[in-house]
């Protein structure tokens, strides 16, 4: 509906050019103003509840074919106002508000490039984008770069990975902005490419000095374009788009009429609000997939962990001149140690089916791993062509005869031409075996091409393999790829993805505790992770292979992070026996849901805690989870969230008094009681610690 100038406050100069066009977000509290600054330059502010956040913030993008620099005139559209619900396949909420005022302002000068700026301000933050039109002189653009600006009024407390090209997978720093340069790491990760300079990665989170107001700041709706990391100019406070360079150093080439992705501010004086926030689904186009009823949440166990603490290997073989398509494998020796094989399989999917879990992940079932241990540059697989000891069409008998599933793996190892050129035949074989999603990955850094992980080439190339799944039905996890943007509301078969230092880093010197206190605030904001949760055995060096790293996490945390990190992919990533193990403690992750019906931020801060209630999307039951850091801490839970006069069986599984991710991460208790919505429950969390709860509804 559009209402005129209702919520708008334009100046209107004789020739229909406004100066200090301000629009409101529907409930006043976040006002965005554009202006022309003296230098002739478009600018935006954005002020929250009367306190300035960022000021005289620079806008544009400049490009090869015009002018760098302009004088600008600004015009302004109506104001249009959008109230609506939609309903996501899967997700945190069965319904979701997409409510906003929109405008356009349009700046236009005499050299340089034309552009509009659309803004949609909602109540919990505000997207803007850049339009480009169509114009008779160029049909195309080289982009060169991005002058978007976020100028922050006070020094905030961020929260931030380094800026990197090909990877997000690190740790976080707190830092006041005008500190970064001093505390930022800029050590380079093994599959990196740091951005030279001061620079971090989005989404980020920062917290006003004060404590006065959250914000995220991040992109949605990443399409034909590259990603957006911020270099940083810590002495005034402010952050500048820095788009990743294609392999020949431009950023981008679009075709005109374009549409940027939206540069997205995520606002509350209130952190709960910041997990709850929509708003990057809200700026995503609807669902490109009609029939979505072939697409399902699941949880799964997979053939996977136990190679990352040691038991075996991906690769058939240790004879690194194994070529994938050329050696016959039957003459080729195996190493004793591929954990793809028929009988350790069949044990994984017994163990899936006796426990209620959907699928089983397989990785190392292809032609190839033998060129991953030789290193970076020539690595090689073949999507449709397993090992000997991996007989497809048996497994897959035996998965459906018990009501399993298997997960595909395609490891791509970055050389994502190749995987295009075999993306038909890939999806061809999992559709005649019955796979129903696949794990992709992307590691490394050289690709034929050169390319960088975020770039605009690799951007759409994640697209097209999600768009290609689609048709055959397929769902997709992918590992490595650019940080989500939103996009699964648009391809609701883009299930999950990692994006960020994942639970596997517990087998690599650990995670610490803050870390995951952190994600849901930042990275989750873009879209759901394969974290990988549901370590029970967290004594590494028991296993017997030689890894001694040390996760940083308890076991009833491990439990909670089913509920802090949500995701309608969920892996249960432990060994089979250490389940049987701790079968009590299981019992949790056999239950929980990984689809909801609504969900209650009941406490959170960024780097300390978190508390979340959620309702099952398919039965009256809620769950609980809750976390901390490094720190102790109790959780006063009050159940008035639950529908009044309705009881439940509260099912806790908490730290044991004496637990601590450090010294004693294996203690837990798990006991029982009744409750109903005047009940409050205290929950105990250890150093590193959390607990998990089920709310079952009594009838
Ligand atoms: C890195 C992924 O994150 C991990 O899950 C996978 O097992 C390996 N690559 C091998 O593809
Ligand atoms: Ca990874």
């Amino acid at each position: 509906m559009v209402c005129g100038w209702s919520s708008i406050d334009c100046v209107a100069l004789a020739d229909n050019l406004v100066h200090n066009a301000q629009l409101s977000s529907p409930d006043g509290d976040i006002v965005a103003s554009f202006d022309i600054d003296e230098a002739g330059h478009p600018v935006y502010s954005v002020t929250y509840k009367g306190l300035p956040i960022v000021k005289n913030c620079r806008l544009g993008l400049t490009a090869k074919e015009v002018a760098a620099d302009s004088k600008y005139t600004m015009e302004c559209s109506d104001i249009a106002s959008v109230d609506e619900t939609w309903q996501p396949v899967w997700g945190e909420y069965a319904e979701v508000r997409n409510n906003y005022n929109e405008m356009s302002a349009m700046f236009r000068c005499s050299s340089g490039l034309d552009f509009d700026v659309k803004v949609r301000v909602f109540d919990d933050g505000l997207g803007f984008r850049y339009e480009l039109p169509l114009s008779h002189n160029n049909y195309f653009l080289s982009i060169t770069g991005e002058l978007t600006e976020f100028n922050f009024v006070d020094d905030y407390t961020v929260f931030a990975i380094p800026g990197d090209y090909d990877t997000d997978e690190f740790l976080y720093t707190t830092s006041p902005i005008s500190d970064l340069d001093n505390r930022l790491p800029r050590s380079r990760h093994s599959e990196s490419t740091l951005i030279d300079g001061l620079a971090v990665q989005t989404p980020v989170i920062m917290k006003h000095p004060e404590g006065k107001v959250y914000v995220n700041l991040h992109e949605a709706a990443l399409v034909g374009y590259p990603a957006m990391a911020l270099d940083v100019n810590p002495q005034q406070l402010s952050f500048v788009s820095h788009l990743t360079p294609g392999a020949d150093g431009m950023k981008a080439y679009v075709q005109l009429p374009f549409c940027t992705p939206w540069r997205t501010m995520i606002i509350s004086d209130d952190a709960r609000d910041i997990l709850a926030s929509q708003l990057i689904y809200n700026l995503n186009e609807p669902s490109k997939i009609e029939d979505t009823s072939w697409i399902y949440p699941q949880k799964f166990i997979g053939v996977w962990w136990e190679m990352f603490v040691g038991y075996g290997s991906w690769a058939y073989s240790d004879d690194i001149s194994t070529r994938p398509g050329v050696t016959d494998y039957a003459s080729v020796k195996p190493s004793g140690r591929h954990a793809a094989n028929n009988a350790n399989v069949k044990k994984y999917i017994d163990f899936a089916a006796q426990s209620g879990i959907k699928s089983v992940l397989v990785e190392g079932w292809n032609e190839g791993w033998e060129t991953w241990t030789e290193g970076r540059k020539n690595r090689h697989f073949l999507f449709d062509k397993a090992y000997p000891d991996f007989d497809v069409e048996e497994l897959s008998r035996y998965a459906k005869e018990r009501g399993v599933k298997l997960i595909m793996h395609h490891e791509t190892s970055a050389n994502a031409a190749d995987y295009e050129r075999q993306l038909d035949a890939a999806f061809d074989f999992m559709n005649k075996y019955g796979y129903d999603a696949v794990k992709t990955g992307y590691v490394g850094y050289i690709i034929p091409r050169g390319e960088h992980h975020s770039s605009q080439w690799m951007n759409d190339h994640y697209i097209e393999v999600v768009r290609r799944a689609a048709e055959h039905h397929i769902m997709v996890n992918s590992h490595e790829a650019v940080r989500p943007t939103g996009l699964m509301r648009t391809w609701p078969n883009w299930v999950a993805q990692e994006s960020a230092r994942g639970g596997e880093y517990e087998a690599m010197g650990g995670n610490p505790p803050e870390h995951t206190t952190l994600l849901p605030f930042t990275r989750l904001k873009g879209g759901p992770m394969d974290y990988t949760p549901g370590i029970m055995e967290t004594d590494l060096a028991s296993h017997g292979h030689g890894n001694s790293s040390h996760p940083g996490t308890t076991i009833a945390r491990q439990l909670a992070l089913y509920l802090t990190m949500p995701s309608p992919l969920q892996m249960a990533c432990d060994r089979p026996d250490s389940y049987l193990k701790y079968a009590d403690a299981f019992e949790f992750i056999k239950v929980v849901p990984v689809d909801w019906r609504t969900s209650v931020y009941l406490e959170a801060e960024p780097g300390d805690y978190i508390t979340v209630a959620r309702q099952d999307k398919n039965s009256e039951d809620w769950y609980i989870g809750a976390i901390t850091d490094e720190n102790s801490r109790t959780a006063k839970v009050k159940l008035d969230f639950l529908p009044k006069g309705k009881k439940y069986v509260a099912t806790i599984y908490a730290d044991g008094k004496d637990a601590d991710y450090r010294t004693n991460p294996k203690s837990y208790n798990i006991y029982s009681k009744n409750v109903d919505c005047k009940s409050t429950l205290t929950l105990q969390l250890a150093p590193g610690g959390g607990a998990a709860v089920q709310l079952k509804a009594i009838d």
